[in-house]
């Protein structure tokens, strides 16, 4: 057990995310830690414990306490023996990547072409790339969408009041392939799990209330009950809003960092800055989240 008195929320400044100080997540979590710990991820978006060093078994105990963690469909990604770890890495073993090279690569907020999106996902640094020079490679960029709706104009947010847009998570691959290049196999049997779907445009935060924007250009292929002249334009006007740079937390990885993102209230793009010869490895556990209404 921790002292509760030892842990501190240092919001990071940004229109999102906090570091949480003095907790180490190789022990268990008391209660009074654990709701600071989740106020703070729901207020934050994004929270981030920074020197850990924990088993894949700890890491999934943390998870847990979210709620129940998910088994990702990719499962050549994940880590052997631990299908709930999903491993975020561009390291070649036998001429093949040992898990999702691609993932984040553009901006998106995890799984939201599925009907039932993950709650957060947590991200454990193992390898972070870095220049010749030392600089880290490999950030990743938030953006708070709770942030951006607000700032939206009126007039944008009344149009778009109670409306739903389609996700689909062949145009999300299919935007990816043109932006980066590289993509994950899209299988048949992946597909059939991911039938096109409908989602709010603001989607409500299941435990804060706010309005968050849900829609992600490229894998948003239209708005229900409007033509796809008048739907495209806006998709991608949301987009542009919401990567405003003003909404924005950009992490820079250390080692040992334990980083968690909430999937309604923020978006995510991973910075592929780095080459093959740099290798990155993260342990991503995903938790369950619920309907988006
Ligand atoms: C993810 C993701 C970003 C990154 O794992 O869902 O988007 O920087 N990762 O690895
Ligand atoms: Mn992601």
């Amino acid at each position: 057990m921790q002292a509760v008195a030892t842990t501190s929320v240092m919001p990071t400044g940004a229109a999102l995310g906090a570091e949480i100080r003095g907790v180490d997540l190789a022990r268990d979590l008391d209660g009074e830690t654990f709701r600071r710990i989740e106020d703070a991820f729901n207020r934050h978006g994004v929270i981030f414990f920074r020197g850990q060093d924990i088993t894949v078994g700890q890491q999934i105990a943390f998870a847990r306490r979210f709620g129940e963690v998910e088994i990702n469909v990719n499962t050549q990604a994940c880590l052997p023996g631990h299908p709930e770890v999903l491993l975020v890495s561009n390291i070649r073993e036998n001429g093949r990547y040992i898990g999702l090279a691609d993932a984040g690569t553009t901006w998106h907020t995890d799984m939201s072409a599925y009907a039932c999106p993950p709650r957060c996902s947590i991200l454990y640094a193992k390898e972070v790339p870095s220049a010749a020079d030392g600089t880290i490679l490999g950030d990743t960029i938030f953006a708070s969408a709770a942030a951006a709706h607000d700032a939206l104009a009126p007039e944008t947010r009344k149009r778009l009041a109670g409306r739903r847009s389609t996700h689909s998570y062949l145009a999300k691959m299919m935007a990816r392939k043109e932006a980066v290049g590289l993509t994950r196999e899209v299988t048949p049997e992946h597909l059939a799990k991911t039938p096109p779907v409908a989602h709010p445009v603001f989607r409500t935060h299941p435990v804060t209330g706010r309005q968050c924007i849900y829609v992600t250009e490229g894998e948003c292929t239209g708005i229900e009950g409007m033509a796809d002249a008048e739907a495209l334009p806006l998709i991608a006007e949301l987009h542009r809003h919401l990567i405003d740079p003003r909404f924005q937390y950009r992490h820079r990885w250390r080692v040992g960092d334990v980083l968690m993102w909430d999937n309604c209230s923020c978006q995510h793009l991973a910075v592929r800055d780095y080459g093959e010869g740099q290798r990155r490895l993260m342990h991503r556990v995903t938790v369950n989240g619920s309907v988006p209404v």
